[in-house]
């Protein structure tokens, strides 16, 4: 588990100051615009931090986030979704994030302050043990990430307990549809292709 988690650092650590040539589908400003993120939205936001986003769907778009709600992303990389999901929740909303990786972290946060998005925190931290109490958030969110997790069942375990009754998880991921040949499953780095 540990060999996993050195690889997701060193990869992301990478991806923190640009996403280009590290994935195998679109990502930046012209993968959002694919996932459907809006222009409008995406005008509003600098090159730096579109440069570092590397999600693999649009999470917000699964169902209305209310004004005024209490939102996590898990793996927030350089804070795309924190900010998306700040101007849906406004004001009175709250938007944490959580990533391993200290680059990342490092980047979203300079990222959000630039943005004056004054309702987003950034934690360094795994998403396998979550600093919350228990029914913090109305909404759970990742983009790309529970895929990479070594502990699936310890995430979704701290995904359930820090919603509230009613809440939900939207996420958007890769998943494999056929085994994958020996030598990949054999590699560190398979888990962050
Ligand atoms: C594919 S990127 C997606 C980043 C961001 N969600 C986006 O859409 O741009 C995956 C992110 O998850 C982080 N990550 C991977 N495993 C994690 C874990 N177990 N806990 C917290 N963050 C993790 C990585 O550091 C990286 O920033």
């Amino acid at each position: 588990m540990q060999q996993i988690r050195v690889a997701i650092n060193k990869k992301y650590a990478a991806v923190a100051a640009s996403a280009t040539g590290y994935f195998k589908y679109m990502v930046g400003k012209e993968g959002a615009l694919q996932l459907g993120y809006s222009k409008e939205l995406l005008d509003q936001i600098p090159e730096s931090l579109l440069n570092s986003f590397c999600g693999v769907g649009n999470p917000l778009n699964i169902e209305t986030i209310p004004g005024g709600s209490c939102i996590l992303d898990i793996g927030c990389g350089a804070g795309f979704d924190l900010f998306a999901a700040s101007r849906l929740t406004g004001a009175t909303g709250r938007v944490f994030g959580v990533d391993l990786t200290p680059e990342m972290v490092a980047r979203a946060r300079a990222n959000l302050t630039a943005l004056q998005a004054n309702t987003c925190e950034v934690l360094e931290i795994s998403s396998e043990s979550l600093p919350f109490s228990d029914q913090t958030f109305d909404v759970v969110l990742s983009n790309g990430v529970i895929n990479l997790s070594p502990d699936k069942p310890n995430l979704f375990a701290e995904i359930r307990r820090v919603l509230k009754p009613g809440g939900r998880l939207q996420f958007a991921d890769i998943i494999l549809d056929k085994e994958l040949p020996p030598h990949l499953a054999a590699g560190v780095e398979s888990w962050s292709q």
